[in-house]
């Protein structure tokens, strides 16, 4: 197979890396890809992913038999619809089944309809409605700008004065139109877990399960960011707490398939999830896979890749198998100083070479790129992201730590407390 996979973050070289591992890919190509595609597949430098008809010419030239979606923008410009359209099989959602991401307010009426546990809420799409229902519901209280916002419109309050100006951000143009709509939802509490499943055809095939860290700074404070760190398995869910995310994934997936909502869902459905004392419930989907949880999922993965996405591709639900390797996967994300605020690029970096080369250790590239004298240099936020297996939760974080130590640029910045919380157990979150 041809296969082209958009995106050009650690997400992205994460999915290369995994897919250049199978006999069954002849060809890569990453649209545009990064510093660390450009190792294991051809980068398409200058094509935008979100133009469908340039990558429907792309993928026509260079006879792509498989197209693979990374990031939420190319899925909500409909280019999954476009390459269909032309004929190319294509993992990744139609954009109505992107919604499940892109629209906050369709997503809970999605779960509502389905009775899929989750925080209850209001939309609104007038400030004064949005307001007068936070002071009923009263503090602690969320509110969601209710479209694509970069992971940066959820405001967790724990004042009816800060929901209050939240609301008033979002409708007065803080998100864009993002914001022209708000959700306003209960607060709930437990740590945070991942599941993401490829479904197709009304199937839900899940993955292990695994814990972002989204804070910017050691003990969960400082602004949301991308994700700082994140491993898998995560290992203070419950076998009861796993079996429930579960249920709830694949009743997902049948609704998907069914009236009224009827998506062609092809692609990957991640669920966020807290583990509330009455059981996991739903915080959201995303209709993709999760950047960085995919840097620790798929190293993990030991079924082929390519296999697994082209048979999701043609909605053969049957062919998907998935067998996971039982090693423990932590990241670490190095970022540049500033980050998630301003930041600068174009800093050398060295030792990755040095850091792969001990037991277990891949370093994927988020923020990379070559300069003029062909050095790699920082081209973004979340630079790489050092990934280590261990045969324990432990001797996991321990190699990814060592790892991080062996590289450098001017200014790295990393979290020293990823998987802390969940080595010191489930008490820690109380
Ligand atoms: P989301 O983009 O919806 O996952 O929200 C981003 C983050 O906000 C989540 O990872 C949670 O930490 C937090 N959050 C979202 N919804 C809620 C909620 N209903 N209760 C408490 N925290 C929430
Ligand atoms: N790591 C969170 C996300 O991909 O949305």
């Amino acid at each position: 197979m041809n296969v082209a996979v958009l995106g050009s973050g650690g997400r992205e070289h994460a999915i290369c890396w995994a897919l250049a591992k199978s006999e069954s890919v002849d060809a890569l190509f990453a649209v545009p890809g990064n510093g660390g595609t450009a190792a294991v597949a051809e980068n398409v430098v200058g094509l935008d992913p979100c133009d469908g008809e340039a990558v429907c010419g792309f993928a026509r030239d260079r006879e792509i038999d498989l197209g693979v979606n990374g990031p939420e923008a190319p899925l909500g410009a409909g280019v999954a619809d476009e390459l269909r359209e032309a004929g190319i099989a294509v993992f990744g959602p139609d954009a109505q089944g992107a919604a499940l991401e892109g629209s906050k307010t369709y997503s809970k009426r999605f779960m509502e309809d389905n009775d899929l546990p989750t925080a209850s809420y209001g939309s609104f799409s007038d400030k004064q409605g949005a307001i007068a229902f936070a002071r009923n519901m009263g503090a602690p209280i969320v509110i969601k700008a209710d479209g694509l916002a970069a992971g940066k419109g959820v405001m967790v309050c724990e004042e009816l004065e800060d929901a209050e100006r939240a609301i008033e951000e979002c409708f007065g143009g803080a998100f864009g139109e993002a914001g022209s709509t708000v959700v306003v939802e209960e607060c709930l509490t437990g740590p945070e877990c991942s599941l993401l499943a490829f479904v197709t055809n009304g199937q839900a095939h899940c993955m292990a399960t695994a814990q972002d860290h989204k804070r910017a700074f050691n003990g969960d404070m400082g602004p949301n960011t991308g994700g700082m760190g994140v491993y898998s398995p995560v290992p203070i869910v419950t076998d009861e707490e796993h079996a429930a995310m579960v249920d709830i994934m694949s009743r997902a997936a049948a609704a998907t398939a069914r009236a009224p909502f009827e998506h062609d869902y092809r692609g990957v459905l991640y669920g966020g999830f807290m583990l509330t004392p009455q059981g996991p419930k739903l915080l959201e989907f995303n209709a993709r896979f999760g950047d960085p949880e995919t840097q620790v999922i798929l190293p993990r993965l030991e079924s082929d890749l390519a296999q697994v996405l082209y048979a999701a591709a043609m909605g053969d639900s049957d062919s998907i198998q998935l067998d996971w390797s039982p090693s423990w996967a932590v990241c670490v994300v190095l970022a540049s100083e500033g980050y998630p605020g301003a930041y600068e690029t174009g800093k050398v970096i060295c030792g990755i070479d040095e850091a792969e080369a001990l037991d277990g250790v891949t370093v994927f590239h988020a923020g990379t790129a070559l300069n003029s004298d062909g050095e790699l240099v920082t081209a973004g936020g979340r630079v790489l992201n050092v990934v280590a297996l261990g045969s324990t939760f432990e001797e996991a974080r321990e190699r990814a730590y060592e790892a991080c130590d062996k590289i450098n640029f001017e200014g790295k910045q990393l979290r020293t407390d990823i998987g802390a919380k969940a080595a010191a157990g489930r008490s820690s979150w109380n």
